[in-house]
């Protein structure tokens, strides 16, 4: 295989694509020796208000409340406050992690990303429909991962189709309707928690550990359950889903593949439990149901299209020793430019493909703004722990 270094030389700009470096996804009958995680530890959290203003207090964090029995997941749609479709920058996980309380964690950490990132990348041997494609960078060290979303794909999302726009609300909805913003009195009646305003988030940054990498991560949490510790041990994700029609094996099927999402995304930051609101057609709550996630591997294994998490692991850490080596071999030997970013390509049931942009494409990813790559320049001139 050639090196980084060859192929610059070799190839000019731009690169046909048979010049890419790639990683193969493993076979989904693959059995790896299993993989250590390291139980999340919290290290900070924070709010976004509903001025999107990111502040380190608990402001945005809810408590769990019964939601009424038939609860409409389309009640007061009209009155829903939409965020701004965002790029898919690190910037708040980047201020985040420069407060006193994880610079340790992180002059340490291996990897640094949103939780959403490290979810999609451990879920690919199974995923065979949506690709992603990441920018990576490596500072001291340290692998930084950011979805690359085009200004293409944020006027998609916003020309959604009012279909699945309202769909999307059930999910919001049921936040709503299943959370308060103080815990649960005796005797209180369920109610409506409060118009939906997608602004409003409440994050936790945790430190954890995958096989040898020191990972770095920052997620949105729904809820907690009646108190908060400072730790993700009361921790609740809110999933809504449609109703599994008893007997119906092809909805018992996309269920399970479901919990397969459902099972990283709470695991990783090490969120204990997801209540699931099954919902009917015309999006009326049906059940509801509590699974604990370290359970759920359990639940699915030996059934028929069953997922294993360990393979995802251990894929998992082949990506990052792999990311990792073509990173090293790109940044040791760009001199002139300064600055050197990767970018990352995932088909389903293929694998993962590694270019290095170019300048025009840096500049794309920079979007004018005062950054090194994609990351902000006054996280870089802090020197990274
Ligand atoms: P559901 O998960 O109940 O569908 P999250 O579950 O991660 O807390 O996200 C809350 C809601 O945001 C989701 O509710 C869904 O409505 C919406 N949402 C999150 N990710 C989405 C995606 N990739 N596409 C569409 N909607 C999404
Ligand atoms: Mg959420
Ligand atoms: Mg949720």
């Amino acid at each position: 295989r050639a090196t980084a270094r060859q192929q610059r030389v070799a190839s000019p700009s731009p690169k046909p694509f048979a010049t890419l470096q790639s990683l193969e996804l493993p076979s989904k009958d693959w059995s790896p020796k299993p993989v250590a995680f390291q139980k999340p530890l919290q290290l900070i959290s924070f709010s976004y208000t509903p001025e999107r203003q990111l502040v380190f207090d608990n402001s945005a964090l809810r408590f769990w409340v019964e939601p009424p029995r038939n609860a409409d997941l389309s009640y007061r749609y009209a009155h829903w406050i939409k965020r701004r479709e965002e790029k898919g920058r690190l910037d708040g996980l980047l201020k985040a992690i420069s407060e006193d309380a994880c610079k340790d964690a992180r002059s340490r950490a291996h990897v640094v990303c949103w939780r959403g990132i490290l979810c999609k990348i451990l879920i690919a041997p199974y995923e065979d429909r949506n690709g992603w494609t990441l920018n990576v960078m490596m500072v001291n060290n340290r692998l930084y991962f950011e979805e690359h979303i085009t200004e293409e794909q944020l006027a998609e999302v916003d020309g959604m189709p009012e279909k699945n726009r309202q769909q999307t609300y059930y999910g919001y909805s049921f936040e709503s309707w299943c959370t308060s913003t103080r815990p649960r009195r005796r005797g209180d009646k369920a109610e409506w928690g409060g118009d939906v305003d997608t602004n409003v988030q409440w994050c936790s940054v945790v430190k954890g550990k995958m096989g040898e990498s020191r990972i770095l991560i920052g997620g949105e949490v729904d809820c907690v359950r009646d108190t908060y510790t400072g730790q993700p041990d009361t921790f609740v994700e809110l999933k809504t889903s449609m109703s599994i029609r008893p007997g119906n094996a092809s909805d018992e099927l996309r269920f399970e593949k479901k919990l397969l999402k459902f099972y990283f995304q709470s695991f990783l930051l090490g969120v204990p439990e997801i209540m699931v609101g099954f919902r009917d057609f015309k999006g009326h709550l049906k059940t509801l149901q509590s699974f604990k996630t370290l359970e759920i591997p359990r639940m699915v294994r030996g059934k028929p299209n069953s997922w294993d998490p360990n393979l995802c692991l251990a894929w998992g850490e082949k990506f990052l020793g792999q990311v990792r080596e073509w990173m090293v071999e790109g940044t040791t030997s760009t001199t002139k430019s300064g600055v050197f970013v990767g970018r990352l390509i995932f088909t389903p049931g293929h694998g993962v493909a590694f270019k290095e942009l170019d300048s025009v494409e840096i500049e794309e990813v920079q979007a004018g703004e005062e950054r090194v790559g994609f990351l902000p320049s006054w996280y870089i001139s802090q020197g990274d722990g």
